[in-house]
């Protein structure tokens, strides 16, 4: 009997381009030996190509198959995330396509930790790269559903709910004066603090840079946006003539405002934030409102906060 993990595969051996699960979010997959797949991710997430994508593989050789050099530092880092939501930022080499990184010659790459994507790899025995199963610049999804509903035509290997929820840490490897320096481009729920006490455990003193890329539409304002306008205000003294601002602003009344209140836990904020959004956007409300205090910026928060932050239309 063909399973579900047999047909995954089958559609990408035909160079389709099919939804997968991973815990951040869903991923729209396409082998990377395949020019026409490549192609077909793009254009189906209407994403432009100066948007690099994340490359999808089973274990720390098969990335180091596609990498100049593995450093000592993507080792050990690897050895203490993998599998899981952490990408790598490494120099490429000619197996990479540039299509996939934009031209650039770094590459990121990751082993996403779900029992389903993992056995599709393993089946496969091959990369596939994978962005978020979403149109460009709009909510990633974190369950089949939501694919399906952007996306009704393409096959969906379903895993179920995304545990983490939100997408992959990014950090780049870069080789500066013959040392490593690592730089976070995009913040996800392995936190900074996370990262460091993995270096000082293995008596490493490697410097950590935040610098969103450049490169990174991630990077962009107006990203991961839901269908309503989003309001993020900071609890503070002015909070009340904020709101009454923002609300004048856009036109609306006070009641036509649906408050999503952030859980207490990080992880669950995390799990829950994307669905929430899409679910509150299609209620009757006229825009969503997320109130920000103090605690949420703490480190582990980073990720959620960063995503916040990108997908709010108010203040601009
Ligand atoms: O959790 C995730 O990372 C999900 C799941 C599906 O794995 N994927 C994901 O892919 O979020 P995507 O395409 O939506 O985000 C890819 C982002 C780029 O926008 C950029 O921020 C960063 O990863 N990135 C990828 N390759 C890069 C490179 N060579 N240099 C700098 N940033 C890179
Ligand atoms: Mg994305």
């Amino acid at each position: 009997m063909q399973t579900e993990i047999d047909r995954a595969a089958s559609e990408l051996k035909r160079q389709q381009v099919i939804g997968i699960p991973t815990e951040t979010v869903y991923g729209l997959a396409g082998l990377i030996d395949s020019e026409i797949a490549l192609n077909k991710i793009f254009s189906t997430k209407e994403r432009p190509f100066f948007d690099p994508l994340i490359v999808h593989v089973k274990d720390q050789e098969m990335a180091a198959g596609l990498c100049e050099e593995w450093p000592k530092l993507a080792q050990v880092l690897t050895n203490a995330f993998w599998p899981g939501p952490l990408t790598l930022v490494l120099n490429k080499n000619e197996k990479v396509n540039p299509i996939i990184t934009a031209g650039l010659p770094q590459v990121g790459i990751r082993v996403p930790n779900h029992p389903l994507t993992l056995k599709l790899l393993d089946k496969l025995n091959k990369p596939f790269a994978a962005p978020s199963a979403n149109k460009f610049k709009k909510t990633s999804p974190t369950t089949a559903e939501h694919v399906r509903e952007e996306f009704p035509d393409l096959y969906i290997l379903d895993g179920g709910p995304c545990e983490v929820g939100i997408e992959s840490t990014v950090v780049g490897l870069n080789k500066v004066n013959d040392q490593y320096e690592l730089v976070i481009y995009r913040p996800g729920m392995i936190s900074s603090d996370d990262i460091n006490s993995v270096l000082k455990k293995n008596n490493l003193n490697t410097k950590i840079v935040q610098k969103e890329s450049p490169v990174s539409p991630g990077a962009m304002e107006h990203h991961y946006m839901p269908a309503l306008p989003l309001i993020v205000l900071e609890n503070s003294s002015k909070f009340e003539s904020d709101l009454l601002e923002a609300l004048h602003k856009l036109h609306i009344n006070q009641d036509e405002v649906y408050e999503l209140v952030l859980p207490k836990e990080a992880a669950i904020a995390a799990r829950s934030l994307y669905k929430d959004l899409r679910k509150i956007s299609k209620s009757n409300a006229k825009a969503i409102l997320i109130k920000i205090y103090k605690h949420h910026h703490e480190k582990n928060w980073e990720g959620i906060l960063n995503r916040v932050y990108k997908a709010r239309s108010y203040p601009r």
